[in-house]
């Protein structure tokens, strides 16, 4: 298996481009399924997960592609002839956003069969609020042989109420309800950007949706869509990652292609830790201070500060000055990075849904390793800033979710190489 090597202690100067976001991604080449003919998307980022939620359009009998050359960035999808309305088992099991699917399917061609997706690394991450919404507009739905199976010879709008804030739910619902006949009001919504982004998509095939990016929307059903050019929003989480990179180096990066307001969060809690950002043409500054200063983090629903960067801001506080104290609020067992951190000498202490890290003067390099994605990325990170050499295990996460990481971090001065198996 190939494995990433670092070795630490290099300052990261320099700019680094961001690339499309991974989960506006997802949700928005399965949205292609509600209309006949070819969507082209731009600034789609060469992601494993990209990848699995290709084949699962595939499968189904879409056409797909992405272009090679200069424009590997897009992709292609289209709906031309019968579509099987399935997705597997053996390709849900690897990337459970592969539901995603299952809104679009019963909205347009009236029958959906989707594997369930089991539990993941991070937390038991069931789907209940996504069948809630979808039986709300009308759905008959069964749970059989591992699948969920959904039928309605035509949704119509209804009021979803969601019980808990989910964002590949509130889409999901979104995407059912957009053909549906009638008006659907969809409250206690997931506010991230990637849900604003889809509707924005969605809308422009035709769709008549309003209030994304709010906790209620509200979409009056139409009766068909149209194929759709639309390039993908940057990506905040890889954003702030490079921007923790430059953090935890003492380094001084721009970090380009960005929306500014989509990082909030994150910059206002870098700034608490002594880095000064600023926002110049086409990007943020990102220089990191002398000392960097512990803060206390909440992970929570948009815009609080996204679980996406609890690992990687982690990593940042284990060479803080002082304490810092983290409680992770959206998914139950989100601190599998801590044991590897640990490995690398950082001291941190787990009660319940809360770590307390307390900064040490230095780490150290060592075999770790990748437990889900984000972990990955906060083991590179720290791998960056420790003493010696840091050898990253079970990438294929970090492959899962960042778009040639290895690559960008070189090009700002890092030393770090992918070694294949
Ligand atoms: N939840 C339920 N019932 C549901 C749906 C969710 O109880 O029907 C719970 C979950 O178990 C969790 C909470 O609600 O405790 C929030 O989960 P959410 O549904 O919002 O997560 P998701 O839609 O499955 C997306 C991202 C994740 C990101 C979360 C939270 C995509 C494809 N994935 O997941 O991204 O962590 O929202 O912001 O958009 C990542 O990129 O590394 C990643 C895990």
């Amino acid at each position: 298996m190939d494995k990433i090597v670092v070795k630490g202690g290099h300052s990261l100067k320099g700019e680094v481009t961001v690339s499309g976001a991974k989960n506006a991604a997802l949700p928005i080449l399965a949205s292609a399924l509600l209309a006949d003919g070819k969507s082209v998307y731009r600034n789609v980022p060469d992601l494993a997960d990209v990848t699995t939620m290709l084949k699962v359009l595939g499968t189904m009998g879409c056409g797909t592609g992405r272009l090679t050359g200069e424009r590997t960035d897009v992709c292609e999808v289209s709906v031309e002839g019968p579509i099987h309305p399935e997705a597997p088992y053996d390709l849900v099991k690897t990337m459970r956003a592969s539901v995603l699917v299952l809104g679009p399917l019963v909205a347009r061609f009236g029958r959906a069969r989707v594997s369930m997706p089991g539990g993941c690394a991070i937390g038991a991450r069931p789907i209940d609020q996504h069948l809630k919404g979808l039986k709300a507009l009308g759905a008959d739905i069964h749970l059989t042989e591992g699948y969920v199976e959904a039928t309605a010879k035509r949704l119509k709008g209804g009021t979803v109420n969601f019980d808990v804030i989910t964002v590949t739910g509130t889409e999901n619902v979104m995407m059912a309800a957009v053909l549906a006949q009638g008006r659907s009001v969809l409250e206690n919504c997931a506010r991230e950007p990637e849900v604003e982004e889809l509707a924005r998509v969605l809308n422009k095939m035709g769709a008549r949706i309003q209030g994304a990016g709010t906790s209620v929307i509200t979409i009056d059903g139409v009766d068909g869509l149209n194929p759709v050019e639309h390039a993908i929003l940057p990506d905040r989480i890889e954003a702030g990652t490079l921007m923790v990179a430059a953090a935890i180096t003492g380094g001084d990066v721009l970090v380009r292609r960005v929306v500014p307001e989509h990082l909030e969060p994150i910059i206002l809690k870098l700034r608490e830790t002594g880095c000064t950002l600023t926002t110049e043409e086409g990007g943020i500054r990102v220089k990191a201070p002398s000392v960097i200063h512990s803060v206390d983090v909440k992970t929570a629903e948009h815009p609080g500060f996204p679980t996406d960067m609890q690992a990687q801001l982690m990593g940042l506080m284990t060479v803080a000055d002082g304490t810092s104290v983290i409680s992770e609020r959206i998914f139950e067992n989100r601190f599998m990075h801590v044991p590897e951190l640990h490995r690398m000498g950082a001291d941190i202490t787990i009660q319940g849904h809360t770590a307390v890290v307390k900064g040490v003067r230095a780490l150290s390099g060592a075999p770790v390793m990748a437990t889900d994605l984000r972990a990955s990325a906060s083991l590179v990170l720290a791998g960056l800033r420790a003493e010696g050499k840091t050898e990253v295990q079970r990438i294929y996460h970090l492959d899962r979710g960042y778009e040639r990481l290895e690559r960008k971090l070189r090009d700002l001065g890092a030393d770090i190489s992918r070694v294949k198996a």
